[in-house]
């Protein structure tokens, strides 16, 4: 019998991928997705960008080479646009933010040492903690101001945690945002305890409504806030670019912990993206993005008051992919899943997103990927498996 390392013993099936799977039917409208839509993914500019740098480039471009030194000045320019003291030393480009969380946790956590995240997260982020035999020590997130900073300050204090990992904008599952307060507060508790906090941020470019805040980054002078950036959502998910933002003396750490894993980005990738950036085509797609996705949202909320009303609350993004939605306590989001298969309509159940498995009456609704007519088809759907379930006080 072949014996298995311990991680994977840690490591859950992915719940959304088991969900997705039953979802073979075509009829069924998904809000389930955490993706861009496909239909605005930026194609034609992409092309242009690929065929202009091999053309100019060559075979150069199909060999092993280090990160690319042009589009690490472009992270470092774009992260001092926002508050951060940042220099191209300062950037490790990763491939996607998942693998800069994968390379944190190997840098920062040993098998069974404490580490905080919140309540609800991405499960990506429970995987490279719970599925890393870390002792996770979850913390509430507010869903009007984002996590709670007693419950860290408290976390951090007891257990002297190796890191925590906080989502600061548009927040999957959740959509919310942190405070300019809280994140200022988190930066000064990371130093206060020499704690780190590593800040995944996926969706602070997929803004479309409201003032844009600093990452925690931009508040934490002495090196103790680690940052995560990625290409996935502001660009194309498949390009599987993100970088890491940490003080220049841990990056030769960092490389060798990737070099483990993959041994570098690739540079034909790098250059192309490099090429986009250039070129000035950022702008105008994340213009278009942004506006899809708020009229998306502005469709969603609506169908929500229209067909829920007051029997659910739901949050507010002011940008980003996703809305939570609470229903009240006796709802089960997981046992009604098979009902909402048979109405063909999906969501991903608030519980996927727990590491102690709560959030049992909540879930996260995906407003981007789906056209405008089967956002509202599939709240009506939704409506119809729910309503039959609501507490009658609540209808
Ligand atoms: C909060 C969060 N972190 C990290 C990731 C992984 O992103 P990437 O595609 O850059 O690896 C995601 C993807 O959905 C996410 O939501």
């Amino acid at each position: 019998m072949i014996t298995l390392s311990s991680e994977v013993g840690h490591l859950k099936r992915s719940v959304m991928r088991d969900l997705l799977a039953l979802a073979t039917d075509p009829g069924i409208v998904s809000l389930a997705g955490g993706l861009p839509a496909t239909e605005y993914l930026p194609v034609a500019e992409y092309t242009q960008c690929l065929n202009t740098v091999l053309q100019r480039d060559g075979g150069r471009l199909l060999q092993y080479n280090p990160q690319h030194p042009g589009l690490r000045s472009w992270i470092a320019e774009y992260m001092r646009g926002r508050g951060v003291d940042c220099e191209p030393d300062h950037v490790f480009i990763t491939n996607g933010a998942q693998q800069g969380l994968t390379i944190l946790s190997r840098l920062l956590l040993d098998p069974g040492a404490p580490a905080v995240i919140e309540e609800a997260t991405f499960t990506g982020i429970q995987q490279v903690t719970a599925g890393r035999g870390a002792q996770v020590i979850t913390i509430p997130t507010s869903l009007t101001d984002g996590a709670d900073t007693d419950a860290l300050e408290a976390a951090f204090r007891e257990h002297h945690p190796r890191f925590a990992i906080i989502i600061p904008d548009f927040h999957n599952p959740l959509g919310v945002s942190l405070s300019l307060q809280k994140r200022r507060r988190i930066a000064s508790l990371a130093a206060k305890y020499e704690i780190p906090i590593i800040e995944d941020d996926p969706y602070s470019a997929l803004r479309f409504e409201g003032k844009p805040h600093p990452p925690i980054k931009a508040f934490d002078h002495d090196g103790f806030v680690f940052y995560i950036g990625s290409f996935s959502k502001m660009l194309a998910p498949s390009v599987r670019l993100g970088w890491i933002v940490a003080s220049p003396a841990l990056i030769p750490k960092i490389t060798v912990i990737r070099e483990s894993i993959d041994l570098e980005s690739s540079i034909l990738t790098q250059t192309a993206v490099y090429e986009f950036l250039s070129q000035g085509m950022l702008k105008p797609h994340l213009e278009q993005l942004n506006r899809v996705n708020r009229e998306r949202r502005d469709v969603l909320l609506e169908a929500l008051r229209a067909n829920f009303g007051e029997s659910a609350q739901w949050t507010h993004p002011e940008g980003g992919l996703f809305v939570w939605l609470t229903m009240p306590d006796c709802i089960d989001t997981w046992g009604a899943f098979q009902r909402a298969l048979d109405e063909h309509v999906i969501y991903i159940p608030g519980a996927a997103f727990a590491h102690d498995g709560s959030c049992c009456n909540a879930m996260r609704l995906n407003f981007s990927s789906a056209p405008p007519d089967k956002i509202r088809l599939a709240v009506e759907r939704l409506a119809a498996v729910f309503a039959p379930l609501m507490p009658v006080a609540a209808l």
